[in-house]
């Protein structure tokens, strides 16, 4: 493995040791595997641990270990509910059963078309906006009934999110 990724590293790889090299190696590559498939396939992990020469059970502790990769399909989509604390007191609860309730799924879970994935995260730090979610990298804010039946219509529409603010205005 050590002649594999000393290549890929050059001088810098002089003064890691070979499991921080293995490492290095296996986060850019999960990155990168993730960027194609939106999660780390089993049969893309199998080639890699052959390919660079790394146990299956390295590959695989590297990869849970941080929370950033996933081992299931993920929607197209990614929507997170925020329920900090602003959030929760300004009704991120009701905007959480509505996408619930409108995509039949629950938390963490994706939808069989893999257009949606739904998860909650704690505060991001727009608590002025509560209640917030996020839609991939976008941002809505001040959500109400109406601007959560948008935010749903333009995700079953497949349409650019984005423009939701400038639309309400
Ligand atoms: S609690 Fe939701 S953004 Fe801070």
């Amino acid at each position: 493995m050590s002649l594999k990724a000393d290549n890929v590293l050059g001088p810098v790889g002089e003064v890691l040791t070979e499991a921080e090299k293995n490492r290095g190696i296996l986060i850019h590559a999960f990155q990168q595997i993730q960027e194609e498939h939106n999660y780390l396939p089993g049969e893309e992990l199998a080639k890699l641990s052959k390919d660079l020469g790394i146990s299956m059970s390295d590959v695989y502790s590297t990869a849970t270990f941080y929370k950033q990769f996933y081992f299931t399909p993920r929607g197209k989509k990614i929507v997170r509910v925020c329920t900090g604390t602003a959030c929760h007191v300004r009704g991120a609860d009701k905007v959480l059963d509505k996408i619930k309730d409108e995509f039949e799924i629950d938390e963490g879970e994706t939808t069989p078309d893999l257009e949606m994935t739904l998860e909650t995260v704690g505060c991001i730090g727009c608590c002025g906006l509560a209640p917030v979610a996020t839609v991939n990298e976008n941002i809505v804010g001040e959500i109400d009934m109406k601007k959560l039946d948008s935010v749903v219509d333009k995700i079953k529409k497949d349409e650019d999110i984005s423009s939701l603010d400038d639309d309400d205005e």
